[in-house]
């Protein structure tokens, strides 16, 4: 089905489940254990076997030699893989560095083996035996000093460099002005669920077929990558993921468990387990990468901006890709004169990708601190100079306007509800007996994107609905919101659908990923159903064009027949279909959705110990798919910001080339009781152009300048300002003479 914007809307009256506060479907199987995981496949493949992953033991450089034998003569051992005996392996079109490494080692901990035993501590114990030897060389792990030289990254899916009038002069010529770097460190993903994946073989040489159990936020990507690395037709490979616990983007792409589980399985004979060890994820598989950023701000006295640039400088290995820092600053505020620029240098730190907001989330976290420290040098109210730089159009192509322009409203209503008037305007003022108080805020951006969903759509003799989508639901809701879209476009209760997501062997789906997943598969699912009602009434002898669905009932020319009845007679019924997108729909107008965060906290003066107090963050994206997962994602969102502002950090080791914290011990991350209280409020607002169900995403919205309003908030309580990521105690309280 070909979406079109002023036709393809599911029917207000429709709307009985979609829209409402509807707990998850899958939350019994989950709260009793009853969700399989990739890990825990054992009741369907007996036989099977336990994969150890060996990494590599230096950063750069050559394996000169491996020792086997002592490994192989190990109890329980049936085989070991290294990249001597894998065979020819290609690279997946979504991978950077090799996933099995070897001779040439690309980056600490990349996979140069898999020890396969009967048991997981006999393929432990077996992997120690290993011998490795290496010839390292030198390599380039501090992105401080390879930034001079950096080049301007190549341009893949956004242009490295934008310019629009002359920033230069815009600048100079300025009456205030802000010239400020910020970093941000390099970050793990850090999901519950470590990358794991069964994997089993049928038949044999050119017959053969593989089935991965594995956990993956996009099926397809999964299947084509690991088809291509196997140099085996896609239609050989099925993937199955229908639970997943946690991705943020660490999950998008095939990594070192699935294709070494493969390997292990062939080698071995039999069905094997890899689940990546917890101290191989920081290392091994991908991370958010660290950033410097520059941001220069010219504006007039009463705070209209009038020069804006926003320079991004980050690493990854070669033929890798930017942390792309500036893409809201292309966005965001109205300015006459621009310039944003992605610097990419070549490194030999693991690979770096996607992490959850790629690009806004570490770019908010600079510009929205960039902002408020104007707003201090104009001596304006932060949220007003926010209002004052609003644009209805997109500043670089001033023909192209937003769906939807709702930055002011979340403002507003952001700052009426948390009391933003009793911010104290100075600094450092506000005392609670040994605590400092401040207040921060920040505004939050991140496009919407569209993209193709499928979905099949069977109507069973009992008259129940079966969904069927390679969708995954990585936390999200997304068995729920696809439940509610099937029940409402069907006219039936909740009860009588049940969704089966992740199985490459149904229809391609937008996936999770980019928060791009929710509004485009329930769009998927809205197309399939639509076909669904036409295949129903055509079998009744009703017209299609005319029949209502509702009640378990569908009606027309008079007549009106329960589903069951039909279903009796003419089940089952199938339907397949998925939603497509002109491409000239995101080329002329640029959908996007948007938020106002708030802040406050409490930051103790002997020890700079700081608190959060009260967070809430007013969100506008469409029409809000099921308020109760919606708000879980952005309160996990705000939470995910809390991190970023606070404590999350992978510490670089600039000498051995490595992730030093790699593992949950050293890795930092908030817990419930590091926020006192979250507050989410959503502008409910549909949105006709951005989906059959006028949503948008949510998710990673609730990410993007979250970790400023932290940061602004310490400032306001302490007068002192940390540019340098995460906001610890020690870099404040050397710069606070307040503190003891
Ligand atoms: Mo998101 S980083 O695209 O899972």
């Amino acid at each position: 089905m070909k979406f079109n914007p002023s036709a393809t809307a599911i029917a207000p009256q429709d709307l009985r489940h979609v829209g409402q506060a509807t707990p998850r479907v899958d939350g019994a199987l989950k709260t009793t254990g009853q969700a399989p995981y990739a890990g825990e496949y054992e009741a369907d493949v007996p036989e099977a076997a336990v994969g150890w992953v060996l990494g590599a033991g230096i950063a750069k450089g050559r394996i000169t030699d491996m020792q086997l034998d002592a490994a192989q003569a190990a109890p329980g051992v049936r085989a070991i893989v290294t990249a001597d005996n894998a065979g020819a392996l290609a690279k997946g079109q979504r991978n950077t560095a090799k996933l099995l490494g070897g001779p040439r080692i690309d980056h600490y901990h990349q996979a140069i083996a898999v020890v396969v035993a009967d048991t997981l501590e006999q393929a432990r114990a077996a992997a120690a035996l290993i011998e490795v030897s290496y010839d390292a060389s030198a390599g380039r792990f501090d992105l401080a000093a390879e930034r001079d030289g950096a080049p301007l990254a190549p341009s893949k899916d956004q242009e490295a460099r934008t310019d629009v009038g002359d920033f230069d002069t815009a600048y100079a010529t300025a009456p205030v002005q802000l010239d400020a770097t910020y970093t941000t460190p390099d970050q793990s993903h850090a999901m519950m669920e470590p990358p794991a994946t069964w994997a089993a073989w049928q038949g044999e040489g050119a017959d053969a077929s593989l089935t991965v159990w594995t956990s993956t936020q996009m099926v397809d990507w999964c299947r084509t990558d690991l088809a291509a690395t196997l140099k085996m037709p896609k239609d050989k490979v099925r993937v199955r993921s229908p639970f997943i616990g946690g991705g943020f983007g660490g999950k998008l792409f095939l990594r070192a468990d699935a294709l070494l589980a493969a390997l292990g399985a062939k080698a071995a004979g039999c069905p094997v387990k890899v689940s990546l060890q917890r101290p191989l994820i920081a290392n091994n598989s991908t991370h958010r990468p660290a950033t410097i950023q520059r941001i220069r701000l010219g504006a007039k006295p009463d705070g209209t901006l009038t020069a804006i640039a926003h320079e991004s400088w980050s690493g990854d290995q070669p033929e890798g890709q930017p942390e792309t820092a500036v893409n809201q600053t292309r966005l965001l505020y109205a300015a006459a004169h621009r310039h944003t620029a992605m610097y990419l240098a070549e490194m030999d730190l693991p690979e770096g990708n996607s992490m959850r907001a790629p690009g806004e989330a570490p770019g908010m976290m600079a510009l929205e601190v960039a902002m408020d420290e104007l707003a201090e040098r104009l001596d304006m109210d932060p949220v007003l100079l926010r209002l004052r730089n609003d644009t209805e159009v997109d500043p670089e192509h001033p023909e192209r306007r937003f769906t939807q322009r709702r930055l002011a409203p979340c403002l507003r209503e952001g700052a009426q509800h948390f009391g933003w008037d009793q911010r104290a305007r100075q600094p450092g003022t506000q005392r609670q007996g040994r605590w400092a108080i401040g207040m921060g805020m920040a505004a939050a951006f991140r496009s919407h994107i569209l993209m193709k969903s499928a979905a099949r759509v069977r109507l069973e003799r009992d008259g129940t609905v079966t969904v069927e989508t390679d969708m995954t639901d990585i936390g999200t809701g997304s068995y729920t919101v696809l439940a509610q879209t099937a029940a409402d476009v069907l006219g039936l209760p909740l009860e009588r659908v049940q969704v089966k997501l992740g199985d490459s062997d149904w229809p391609v789906s937008a996936g999770s990923g980019g928060q791009f997943g929710a509004a485009n598969a329930t769009g998927g699912v809205y197309a399939a159903c639509m076909a669904l009602r036409g295949a129903i009434a055509r079998k009744l002898g009703l017209d299609p064009a005319q029949a209502e669905f509702h009640a378990g009932c569908v009606q027309a020319q008079g007549r009106s027949v329960a589903l069951t009845d039909a279903a009796r007679e003419h089940a089952p019924l199938v339907a397949e279909d998925g939603i497509e997108y002109d491409e000239a729909l995101s080329k002329k107008w640029q959908h996007a959705t948007y938020a106002a965060h708030f802040v406050e906290v409490a930051v103790h003066v002997d020890t700079a110990e700081i608190r959060v107090r009260r967070m809430l963050a007013v969100c506008a994206a469409g029409r809000i798919l099921n308020p109760l997962t919606a708000r879980s994602q952005v309160m996990g969102a705000m939470t995910m910001g809390v991190g970023a502002a606070l404590m999350e950090a992978l510490a670089v080791d600039t000498n051995l080339g490595l992730f030093i914290n790699h593992d949950l011990a050293g890795y930092e991350v908030p817990v419930h009781a590091d926020i006192a209280q979250q507050e989410v409020i959503f502008l409910d607002d549909p949105d006709a152009m951005a989906s059959p169900l006028q949503a948008k995403g949510i998710a990673e919205l609730g990410l993007c300048g979250a970790a400023a309003a932290v940061a602004n908030a310490i400032y306001n309580a302490t007068g002192v300002r940390v540019r340098d990521y995460p906001v610890t105690l020690d870099k404040l309280i050397e710069h606070w003479p307040a503190a003891a």
